[in-house]
Parts: C-alpha cells; sequence; structure tokens
C-alpha cells in the first residue's frame, strides 16, 4: 500500500520561537486529518520582562520543557509509541537555539523508533493549516501574517510556493509588537493592541497606508509604525481613550493595506487559474487570530466572490499539529527528506522569488 493509500500517524514538534509544542496528528486517506493532541507551552512570562523574546532564555525553557511536553502530546492521543509513522520538527525559520533543540530530539526518537524524521520549514506549517482543518484542494492564495513574515503565497501544491508579496521592512506581527510596547501595552503586542483597540475610533488618526494601490503584492509597515510613534510623542500625557483611539486607527490602516494588497494578489491568481471557482483566499499565521483583520478580509471577499478560509483561533499562533500535519502531507507524497539534517534561520518557501524593491530585512 503506498503512504497515500494508509493513515499515517505524525508526532510534530515545534520550537522555533517561545512556543514548546509537541502534536499527534493523522492524516487519512481521503486528506481528511485528526488533531489527536496539541500540546502548546507559551514561554511568555520568561519574556514579558524584557518586552520580546530572548533567544538564549528560549533555548533553554525548550530543554528544560520538550521531553515533558512530548509525554502529554503521546499521553493525550492515546496511541502507543509504535503507532507512529514518522517524527516532523520545525527546521527553520526561526532561532537557531530552539530549532536544534526541537530537530535533534526529533531525530534521536527517530533514530531509537526507527522511523522516519521530516524536516519541516515552519511557514509551511502555516500555510497548510487550511488543508489540515477544513481539507481545501490546492490551488489557493494565502496571506500569511505572523511575527516574522507577512507574505502573499500561491500554493499550488505540498512544497510548492510562488511569493507574489512580501514586506519590505517589518512584518506585521512585529509591528503590532512594536507599537504595543511604544503605548506601554502588554506583552505580546498583537492581543493587546486589538484589545485596546475595542474601546477606540478607528477614525481618530489618520494614519498612512503605505503601499496601497501600488501593482505589485508587497507590504511595508514601518512608516505606518512611525506615524504611530509620532502620533504618541505628540500627545501627552496618553491616556486610556486616546491609546484605544491610536490602536484602533492603526488597525484599521492595517486592515487597509492588508486588503487593497490581497486583492491585486486575487486578481494575479484569477489570471493564473481562471476555472478555480471560485476562487480560494486562506489567511493564516499568528497575527490571523486578529478578529478585525479577520472581518475586513471577509468583507474583501464577499465583494469579490472568493470563499475565505482561517483557522480556528487556537490554530493561527505557533503549534506543532501544524507541523504534524505537513509531515503527514509531504510522507503521503514521498517528498519528506529524511536526511535533512541542517536547521535554517532563514528558509523562503520560495527560493526563486526576487528580493522585493526597497527591501531592508525581510526578503
Ligand atoms: O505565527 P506566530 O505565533 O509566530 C511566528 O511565526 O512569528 O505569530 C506571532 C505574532 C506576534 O507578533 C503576535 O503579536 C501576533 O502574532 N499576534 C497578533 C494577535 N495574536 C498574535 N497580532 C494581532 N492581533 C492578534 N490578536
Ligand atoms: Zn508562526
Amino acid at each position: 500500500m503506498s503512504n497515500s493509500e494508509r493513515n499515517i500517524t505524525i508526532l510534530g514538534i515545534e520550537t522555533s520561537c517561545d512556543e514548546t509544542a509537541a502534536a499527534i496528528v493523522t492524516r487519512m486517506p481521503d486528506g481528511s486529518s485528526d488533531i489527536c493532541s496539541n500540546i502548546v507551552l507559551s514561554q511568555l512570562e520568561d519574556h514579558a520582562p524584557y518586552g520580546g523574546v530572548v533567544p538564549e532564555i528560549a533555548a533553554r525553557a525548550h530543554i528544560s520543557n520538550l521531553d515533558a511536553i512530548i509525554a502529554r502530546a503521546i499521553k493525550a492521543a492515546g496511541v502507543s509509541w509504535d503507532e507512529l509513522d514518522g517524527i516532523a520538527a520545525t527546521a527553520g525559520p526561526g532561532l537557531i537555539g530552539g530549532l536544534l533543540v526541537g530537530t535533534m530530539t526529533a531525530r534521536a526518537i527517530a533514530h531509537a523508533r526507527n522511523l522516519p524524521y521530516i524536516a519541516i520549514n515552519h511557514l509551511e506549517g502555516h500555510a497548510l493549516t487550511p488543508r489540515l482543518t477544513s481539507n481545501i484542494e490546492f490551488p489557493y492564495l494565502t496571506l500569511l501574517v505572523s511575527g516574522g513574515h507577512t507574505q502573499l503565497l500561491i500554493v499550488t501544491g505540498v512544497g510548492k510556493y510562488h511569493r507574489l508579496g512580501t514586506t519590505i521592512d517589518d512584518a506585521l506581527g512585529e509591528a503590532f509588537d512594536k507599537i504595543a510596547k511604544l503605548l506601554g501595552l502588554a506583552y505580546p503586542g498583537g492581543p493587546s493592541v486589538e484589545k485596546a483597540a475595542l474601546a477606540g475610533d478607528a477614525k481618530a488618526f489618520d494614519f498612512p497606508r503605505p503601499l496601497k494601490g501600488r501593482k505589485d503584492c508587497h507590504f511595508s509597515f514601518s512608516g505606518l509604525k512611525t506615524a504611530v510613534r509620532y502620533a504618541a510623542r505628540d500627545i501627552s500625557p496618553l491616556n486610556d481613550q486616546i491609546i484605544a483611539d491610536i490602536c484602533a486607527s492603526f488597525q484599521a490602516a492595517v486592515c487597509d493595506c492588508l486588503c487593497d494588497r490581497t486583492r491585486r494578489a486575487m486578481a494575479e491568481f484569477n489570471l493564473r487559474f481562471p476555472n478555480v471557482t471560485p476562487p480560494r483566499l486562506i489567511v493564516t499565521g499568528g497575527v490571523s487570530a486578529n478578529l478585525a483583520i479577520r472581518e475586513a478580509l471577509s468583507t474583501l471577499a464577499q465583494d469579490q466572490g472568493v470563499e475565505l478560509y482561517a483557522p480556528p483561533l487556537n490554530l493561527c499562533g505557533d503549534n506543532a499539529a501544524m507541523i504534524a500535519w505537513a509531515g503527514a502531507e509531504r510522507m503521503a507524497e514521498n517528498i519528506g527528506d529524511g536526511h535533512d539534517i541542517t536547521v535554517h534561520a532563514r528558509w523562503p518557501l520560495d527560493p526563486t522569488a526576487e528580493p522585493a524593491s526597497g527591501a531592508g530585512v525581510k526578503a
């Protein structure tokens, strides 16, 4: 029986940033899934005093916690080690220390159990999440918005990504985090800004919409971040209402930019795949937990006759179920690379994509 014709059960491990996570996922031959367990231990409290992730602290916390998290995932799933078909771990992009902890652990288990080890690109985990939750077909357009990345990708198959757009400066999650910090809101910034914005007036500040209307599909957030910084600096003292207004106005600018860039990418997708009706748009990554952004994209999708998929909130941010699933998808198609022993701080999903013009750090 080929791999695609049998159930595949994978242990997934995620340690690329500040979540220590392990999960067991089964892929059925019809492409449906069962998330047997999904354990995520957040290191939020360890990093909160520093207002951001400290790589050395993250790596040490992964070392301290990973074994117990894997044991919990196995127990919660009610599977035995013998029932596993492979071990998948995030091998990049991310913080090298954490990646080494996760991949070395995965490879040791794979070796001891005589199972295949599958190295997974974290971004692929996010990009394939809608197939885990909704079993949607290729091709689709993905808006991937996380702490380290902001990209528009056409996904045509497992491992087949065509990048249409990326950020030329800050990632969107990074912008949320920095704005929260400058406004004195709690870490991590995304959820704090979203919460504060609920009580704010989105029209109180007229923040810029960087790159809106441009013919390509790229993003930029550093000018918007600077505009927020100046607005906050010029008003002293800041009170809760002003902070709420700034957050709501910032979020409105973000939604406008995301919708404008996604509309452009959708036009590109429709040109390439005129027979995919309705076209499929998915939003994924930590920032896709933001309800204002989901609502804006949902309105855009309705206007454009597009089907929108957004993962359940617990699968937007970093988790190991998406890594296990990516491993199962790769194994089903026999495209796992059991001999990949390296980890990658940077690892583009589409290595052929040109750097965006004006690109600073995020290619
Ligand atoms: O995907 P993720 O968990 O980790 C990376 O791969 O980067 O994304 C983390 C990012 C952080 O910047 C966090 O502030 C942001 O996602 N985030 C949010 C929300 N929840 C998490 N941003 C805006 N609104 C949210 N509700
Ligand atoms: Zn992520």
